[in-house]
């Protein structure tokens, strides 16, 4: 007889070479491969417990009762894969500072497989955890994994799935997220991606590089060459940015802040100090840079933005169990 609960913990990844379109809207099957971070800040804790006198799912996002389709298309998918077919009652904490507005859907879903698989009494291997939260978000595959993650496009639902980059650089790497702004996204992820991959003139251009830019960066990684790295990191970011500029009808994430938060980074780079950033699908400017250049950078940093505004993030690790 299963459990029927169990709590999972996942954290966040930031993209450096980014997830933009599919090409499977149904199994999110990527239009090219990806490689992010894992982050060790900011995550979601989710519980999920089953009861068979549930009529329907029971979705509690910090405590606040969601009425979520998106989840609950998943959660359907869930009990297909198990064939556990009970509703359940499903309580995530997400554990991203106030106001931050780095919320995202790739450790929700990350850490809902997890949690929903175990309370159904089913342990997947993290390869499978990898393609079934794929299913829930297209970056939450990655967030399954700590550290460096590759996910692998694939071709069809076995065949997609993330795996972590062995790597051996001595860089101590850390991420500063800018928090420029808090409000609600205008363009979700989904709709824009799906926009740019429906309109913009570019996107050929952008399969094409997306697929060179993430060898390119792998090989960066196995070299220990940081500014290589960075460089491929940001061109790859400012080029999903670009695509959104070029789609029908145009939107774009920047707010006046974001450009800030770039063109400091720019003129740390011309005094010489390391630091590249890239952004996703928000305003929040994240900067990449090694552990031992932080200080500089945040003392620039502090000259623009509220000191509790720059939230410094080292690798985290992959999703687990928790106690109950
Ligand atoms: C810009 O994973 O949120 O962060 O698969 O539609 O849920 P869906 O999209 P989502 O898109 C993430 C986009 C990105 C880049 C990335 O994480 O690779």
């Amino acid at each position: 007889m299963a459990d029927l609960q169990a709590t999972a913990r996942a954290h966040t990844n930031i993209a450096l070479i980014k997830y933009w379109g599919k090409k499977d809207k149904n199994l999110i099957l990527p239009m090219n491969g990806s490689i992010s971070l894992t982050l060790d800040k900011f995550y979601t804790d989710t519980t999920v417990e089953y009861s068979p006198s549930l009529k329907k799912d029971h979705f509690f996002l910090n405590g606040q009762n969601k009425n979520d389709q998106k989840l609950a298309k998943f959660m359907d998918i869930v009990r297909q894969k198990t064939g556990f077919n009970s509703y359940a009652s499903i309580n995530s904490i997400n554990h991203v500072p106030t106001a931050a507005g780095l919320a995202s859907s790739a450790s929700a879903y990350a850490a809902l497989s997890l949690a929903a698989t175990t309370a159904a009494n089913k342990h997947y291997t993290k390869t499978e955890l990898s393609r079934l939260a794929r299913r829930g978000s297209g970056s939450a595959t990655r967030s399954i994994f700590g550290g460096f993650v590759e996910w692998i496009e694939g071709q069809d639902d076995e065949s997609s799935y993330a795996k972590p980059l062995r790597v051996n650089t001595d860089w101590d790497i850390r991420m500063i997220a800018i928090v420029v702004d808090s409000k609600p996204k205008k363009v979700s992820s989904r709709s824009g991606m799906q926009t740019v991959v429906a309109t913009s003139p570019f996107y050929k251009g952008w399969v094409s590089t997306a697929n060179k830019d993430l060898n390119d960066i792998k090989e960066a990684l196995s070299k220990n060459d940081f500014q290589s790295f960075g460089q491929i990191a940001e061109n790859n970011s400012l080029k999903m940015h670009a695509l959104n500029l070029s789609a029908t009808p145009h939107f774009n994430y920047f707010e006046p802040e974001s450009l800030i938060a770039m063109r400091v980074v720019e003129n740390l780079r011309e005094k010489k100090v390391n630091c590249y950033y890239t952004m996703d699908a928000g305003p929040n400017v994240k900067v990449i840079c090694k552990n031992n250049d932080l200080n500089v950078i945040l003392d620039e940093l502090c000259h623009y933005f509220p000191s509790d505004h720059l939230l410094v993030a080292a690798p985290g690790p992959g999703v687990k169990l928790l106690d109950n």
